[in-house]
C-alpha cells in the first residue's frame, strides 16, 4: 500500500462547511475521511455527498455500532446502500451480531469494510474488571475480541499501536489495523493517553492511521500530511 493511501484524516467537527473545507484541501493527498457521531448528528446524513462531492472518494463512518443481530445487521445495509467505504460496529456485542452484520454487508454491490472495536481505550483495565465485570486482562480481553470479529469474518479492527503488535502476533495478516492516537514526535498529546508516531504505528502492523488534530488543528494541514507521508515512505 502506498504511504499516502494509509491516512485517514478524522473530520472531527460539528460544522459542516469545516469538514467539506478539509476534504477540498486535503482529497488526493490521503487515503480516505473519517465521518465520527458529531459531525454526522450536527450536519445529518447528507454529509457523506456533500464529502463525495468535495472529493472523498473513500469515508469512513465510525458509526459504533452496538444492538442486537437484526437490528445491526439492517443498519449496516442501510449504511452500505450509502455508499461508504469503511463502517465500524463494536465487536462487545457479540459473534452473532458480527456475523449477522457482515453477511448484510456484503449482500450490496461494494461493499464496505466492516471494522470492529474492541475495547475503547478510555477504559482501563481496572475498570474494565471491576465496572464490567470482565475477567479477563486488557490485552486479553483485546485479542479475545479480535479473533471473534476475524471468526465473524470482519475485515479488521481499529487498535492501538501497542494492541496491533499482539494482534499481529497471533491474527492473520490479512486482517486490517486501523489505528488513532496518532502524533508526530515533536507534539502536543492534547487529551490522547498513549500516542504513537505514524511511522511506530505501521511498523507495529498498523493497516490504516486515523489522524485528526494532528493534521486539522495544524496551520498548514496540507504540509502536515506531506510531512507524515515523507515519515512513511521511508518504510517502504
Ligand atoms: O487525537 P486525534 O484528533 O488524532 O483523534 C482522531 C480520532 O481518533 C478521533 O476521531 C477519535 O474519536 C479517534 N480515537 C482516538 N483514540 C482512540 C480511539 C479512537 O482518538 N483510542
Amino acid at each position: 500500500m502506498q504511504a499516502r493511501e494509509r491516512i485517514l484524516i478524522a473530520l472531527d467537527t460539528s460544522d459542516a462547511g469545516q469538514a467539506v473545507e478539509w476534504v477540498r484541501l486535503l482529497a488526493g493527498h490521503v487515503g480516505g475521511f473519517k465521518v465520527g457521531l458529531e459531525l454526522v448528528h450536527a450536519a445529518g446524513f447528507g454529509i457523506f455527498e456533500r464529502l463525495r462531492e468535495a472529493g472523498a472518494e473513500r469515508i469512513f463512518y465510525d458509526a459504533k455500532l452496538h444492538d442486537i443481530p437484526n437490528t445491526v445487521a439492517r443498519a449496516v445495509r442501510a449504511i452500505a446502500r450509502m455508499g461508504v467505504w469503511m463502517v465500524n460496529l463494536h465487536a462487545s456485542g457479540g459473534l452473532e451480531m458480527m456475523t449477522a452484520a457482515a453477511e448484510s454487508a456484503r449482500s450490496v454491490p461494494n461493499p464496505p469494510l466492516l471494522i470492529a472495536v474492541t475495547v475503547l481505550t478510555s477504559l482501563s483495565e481496572g475498570k474494565l474488571q471491576e465496572e464490567l465485570g470482565v475477567r479477563r486482562g486488557l490485552r486479553e480481553q483485546v485479542l479475545h475480541l479480535a479473533s471473534l470479529a476475524r471468526e465473524a469474518n470482519l475485515d479488521g479492527v481499529v487498535a492501538s499501536a501497542q494492541e496491533a503488535a499482539l494482534l499481529r502476533e497471533h491474527i492473520a495478516r490479512d486482517f486490517l489495523i486501523v489505528t488513532p492516537g496518532i502524533r508526530l514526535a515533536d507534539e502536543e498529546v492534547h487529551d490522547q493517553k498513549r500516542v504513537t508516531t505514524p511511522a511506530e504505528a505501521v511498523r507495529a502492523g498498523a493497516d490504516y492511521l486515523v489522524i485528526g488534530r494532528s493534521v486539522t488543528a495544524d496551520p498548514d494541514p496540507l504540509e502536515k500530511v506531506e510531512r507524515i507521508v515523507r515519515e512513511l515512505a521511508v518504510l517502504g
